[in-house]
């Protein structure tokens, strides 16, 4: 059977549609297709607001849930200096890399051409597996081959990997391991991120509509020439970027919480573009989850505990029994009684599963843990600053609303702020609910 094609990136749609879609424009390629997650927000978004803002060449604006980097990309590209916070290892791997500009592009491409000549001259020589996917790669000699763990392959839904696409992944890792043995990790990195894109992007058995769930099968696919496509005009996009000029705005990653905001310096923030975690049943270390685990940033339970722990609580699946962020709203009377109807709903309707039990504290941690954020960020923030949100409002929880934008603008109030608009982005069709619900950007002053 033929191994299946690279995809292309993506098809025309009506423009209403673009504007409100998360898909990327073709004039946005450039760094943003590197690698991007389905929750990650459109460029001209940030356009948008920093034009709005009036921000200034040589200011610094923050993005304290940079995700995948759209914020970072889109400051550098239009002249401002950047910082991003990001608590998954994943997302912050690939909005370092997404700001890399000044990599030594004759070292990547002659590298990219060992990694793909090697994993092609082993794939050439070896029989791939037919159907028993990790029986037969989880018990290979991992310290040289760098098959999966038993701890790694219980991470991965079942499903999401075919045999054959998961060796061929295996040996271009192991190949583009031993190929920048010895460089600045940055250069790793760059292949690491060029890997993501093949599994989420074709190698992989799942989508995201907006959840991630499992398609069909593949039963192979062409794993080495996606890579060599997607390193090659991930490549181009430095080539151009240096041919134009070579001191561009800084961009900054900080692996941390914005909960905490360590490494954001007093008073240095001009504004802020974000995206928060809304609170819904989205698990984040779901999303890119194959990716963590091939890249060896997530090997076992332990660690994913532990990603989880790092998270803003907005799903069941992330909520431990010592949290205490919903202390810091416990006086808020409109989160109090979101929090108690859902409660009293899911007592009527007799919903009793461990899960179920949990879904009023979510809503209590996710806006205490927001609170946290706005209580360390004022500090962070100029005089005047001013800072977009974009949030979603919610039905996921036994269809009880949750009006997260207007809830977030008065906690930041208590915080130093006033809300300075709520501006609708879009409307989305709720899955459960069938009804349309609000994605706004709540756009915040700093008093
Ligand atoms: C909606 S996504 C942001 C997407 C981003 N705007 C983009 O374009 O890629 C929210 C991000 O917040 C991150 N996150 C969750 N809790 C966090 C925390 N406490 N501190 C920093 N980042 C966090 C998640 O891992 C996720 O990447």
């Amino acid at each position: 059977m033929p191994v299946a094609a690279v995809p292309r990136a993506h098809s025309g749609k009506p423009t209403q549609e673009k504007e409100n879609s998360n898909d990327l424009q073709k004039e946005d390629y450039p760094f943003h297709h590197w690698y991007r997650f389905v929750l990650s927000y459109p460029p001209h978004l940030v356009r948008k607001y920093l034009e709005i803002f009036g921000v200034q060449p040589g200011e610094t604006i923050l993005d304290p849930f940079c995700g995948t980097g759209t914020t970072l990309v889109e400051c550098r590209r239009h002249g401002f200096n950047s910082i991003g916070v990001e608590a998954h290892p994943h997302a912050a791997l690939a909005s370092r890399v997404k700001t890399r500009w000044d990599l030594d592009v004759t070292l990547l491409q002659a590298r990219a051409k060992k990694i793909g000549h090697a994993a092609e001259a082993e794939l050439g020589a070896l029989a791939l597996p037919k159907q028993s996917l990790f029986a037969e790669m989880v018990a290979e000699d991992t310290a040289d081959y760098g098959g999966l763990t038993a701890d790694e392959a219980k991470l991965i839904p079942e499903g999401f990997l075919s045999p054959k696409p998961l060796k061929r992944l295996l040996i271009l890792r192991k190949h583009l391991r031993l190929v920048t043995e010895g460089l600045d990790t940055a250069y790793r990195e760059f292949f690491y991120v060029a890997l993501s894109h093949v599994i989420a992007n074709g190698a992989g058995n799942f989508a995201f509509g907006p959840e991630i769930y499992r398609t069909k099968a593949k039963e192979d696919y062409d794993v080495t020439g996606h890579f060599a496509s997607q390193v090659h005009s991930m490549i181009a996009d430095l080539v151009h970027a240096q041919a134009v000029q070579k001191d561009w705005p800084s961009a900054k990653v900080v692996e941390g919480d914005a909960r905490t905001l360590e490494g954001v310096d007093a008073g240095s923030i001009h504004a802020v573009i974000t995206s928060p975690p809304y609170p819904n049943e989205k698990d984040y270390t779901r999303i890119s989850r194959v990716e963590s685990v091939l890249l060896g940033l997530m090997t076992d339970r332990g660690q994913l505990r532990e990603i989880k722990e790092r998270l803003l609580r907005s799903n069941t699946r992330n909520v431990f029994v010592n949290d205490d962020d919903g202390e810091w709203i416990a006086d808020h009377p409109e989160v109090r009684i979101i929090s108690e109807e859902i409660e009293r709903r899911r007592v009527a309707l007799g919903k009793n599963s461990g899960f179920e039990k949990l879904y009023h504290r979510v809503v209590a941690h996710y806006f205490g843990g927001m609170a946290r954020h706005f209580s360390v960020l004022t500090k962070k923030l100029k005089r005047k600053a001013r800072c977009a949100y974009v949030v979603g409002d919610q039905l996921s929880f036994l269809l009880v609303p949750i009006p997260t934008g207007q809830l977030l603008g008065d906690i930041a109030r208590s915080y130093g702020f006033r809300t300075a608009s709520i501006d609708l982005w879009r409307t989305r069709l709720g899955t459960k609910s069938g009804t349309r619900v609000r994605e706004e950007v709540l756009v915040l002053e700093k008093l």
